[in-house]
C-alpha cells in the first residue's frame, strides 16, 4: 500500500500496523512520539489532511488517500516553520511531547490564524505534558502565531 507522507509517495508493509509504527519503524520518521498508546496523550499526533490525528490509534490503511504530515515535515527546506521557531523560543523540559504539541498548534494556526488565550489553552490541553510545561507551551502556540502572522 502507498501512503502520502510529507509530500512524498511512500510504500508501507504492513497497512494494519498503527501509523505511529509504519511512521517510526518502517519509515524512519522517528519524530512522532509514542507515549501511551490509548489516545490520551498526544505525543503521537500527525496531521491527516491537516486534521490533527493520533497516530497511535489510526491504522495506517485508513491514511491511505490523505495526506500525512508529521513534525518532519513541517519546515520548508531551510525555514523553520514558525511553531518550531517559536518553541526553539520557549524551550520545554524532556520534549517528549514536543511533536504532539508543534502538530497541534500548526493545525491550529491553520484554521484560526489569530487565535485567543482560550483558544491556545484548549488547544494545547488536548496534549499531555508530564513535565508541566504549559506555561511555556502557551506561550510558544501564542508567539507562533505572531511569527506566522509576520510570514503572511
Ligand atoms: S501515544 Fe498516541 S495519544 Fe498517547
Ligand atoms: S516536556 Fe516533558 S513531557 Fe512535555
Amino acid at each position: 500500500m502507498q501512503l502520502s507522507v510529507n509530500g512524498r509517495r511512500r510504500e508501507v508493509a504492513y497497512p494494519d500496523e498503527m501509523l505511529v509504527w509504519v511512521l517510526r519503524d518502517e519509515l524512519g520518521l522517528t519524530g512522532t512520539h509514542y507515549g501511551c498508546g490509548i489516545g490520551a496523550c498526544g505525543s503521537c499526533t500527525v496531521l491527516l489532511d491537516g486534521q490533527v490525528a493520533r497516530a497511535c490509534l489510526t491504522p495506517a490503511r485508513a491514511a491511505a488517500g490523505r495526506e500525512v504530515t508529521t513534525v518532519e515535515g513541517l519546515a520548508r527546506g531551510e525555514q523553520l516553520h514558525p511553531v518550531q521557531r517559536a518553541f526553539l523560543e520557549n524551550p520545554l523540559q524532556c520534549g517528549w511531547c514536543l511533536p504532539g504539541h508543534l502538530m497541534s498548534a500548526a493545525a491550529l494556526l491553520e484554521r484560526t490564524p489569530d487565535p485567543t488565550d482560550a483558544q491556545i489553552e484548549e488547544a494545547a490541553g488536548v496534549n499531555l505534558c508530564r513535565c508541566g510545561g504549559y506555561n511555556a507551551i502557551r506561550r510558544a502556540v501564542a508567539r507562533a502565531a505572531e511569527l506566522k502572522r509576520e510570514d503572511g
